[in-house]
């Protein structure tokens, strides 16, 4: 059977992150959070204090960027060896991520990386341009998607569970303010592909959410 690629893309807090893993783990296959790669160029500029689209653009192609299965059900993300796997998620992380994300020249940078990841396999991969940009010709498209509230209900109870403060309201506003720079910008905006499947994850558990997934992966990489 040819090496299957997923591409799996959506808003934030939809669960797009929870139900890749689940899928990579299930059917073994490599995973990356293409959201976590423009965190990482996020926290160099947050770091750096940088905000030259060139500059990052050229510290975006030289980074030294790993994403790894950890074997506990989780992945951890590092950058030049230091595990930044916590600092990636934070939301100051994600509002320079947004920042980044939204430089072409940025995105240009991180494409190859992209597109050969886990290459010669099966591999899935989810972000906001993936079935759009990185992989056009994907052999599955799956648009990930939730109201906004039951997105910010999700991320904000992620959040006070790993101690942040943060009000509902206030993870509602962020977020429709990022989803409206993703989905505006000029440059690969979030968008469905024309051939993706929608899964509106509103009113499902994450075990609904995986199992939907599941169905639609298993008959392409077999069971
Ligand atoms: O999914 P996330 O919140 O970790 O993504 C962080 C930011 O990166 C988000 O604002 C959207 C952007 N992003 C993108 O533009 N393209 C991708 N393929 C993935 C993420």
């Amino acid at each position: 059977m040819s090496a299957v690629r997923i591409a799996v893309d959506g808003p934030a807090g939809a669960g797009k992150g929870a139900v890749c893993r689940a899928v990579a783990q299930r059917f073994q296959m490599p995973y990356l959070d293409t959201g976590s790669i423009y965190r990482a160029v996020g926290l160099l500029s947050i770091r750096s204090g940088q905000l030259d689209p060139e500059k990052l653009a050229r510290a975006a192609q030289v980074m030294d960027y790993l994403f790894k299965d950890m074997g506990d059900g989780s992945f951890g993300a590092f950058l030049g060896g230091e595990n930044v796997t916590t600092e990636l998620r934070q939301e100051a992380t994600g509002e320079r991520a947004s920042q980044v994300a939204a430089m072409p020249q940025v995105r240009e940078a991180l494409l190859a990386f992209q597109r050969t990841y886990g290459a010669g396999g099966h591999r899935i991969l989810d972000g906001r341009d993936v079935g759009t940009v990185v992989w056009p010709d994907a052999d599955l498209k799956i648009f990930l998607t939730a109201s906004l509230e039951e997105r910010a209900n999700r991320r904000a109870l992620e959040l006070q569970a790993k101690g942040e403060a943060v009000s509902v309201q206030q993870i509602c506003d962020r977020m429709a303010e990022r989803d409206a720079r993703d989905s505006g910008r000029d440059h690969a905006p979030m968008i469905s592909a024309a051939d993706a499947v929608v899964v509106d994850t509103t009113h499902l558990t994450l075990e609904e959410s995986i199992e939907q997934v599941v169905r639609l992966v298993e008959p392409l990489v077999g069971g």
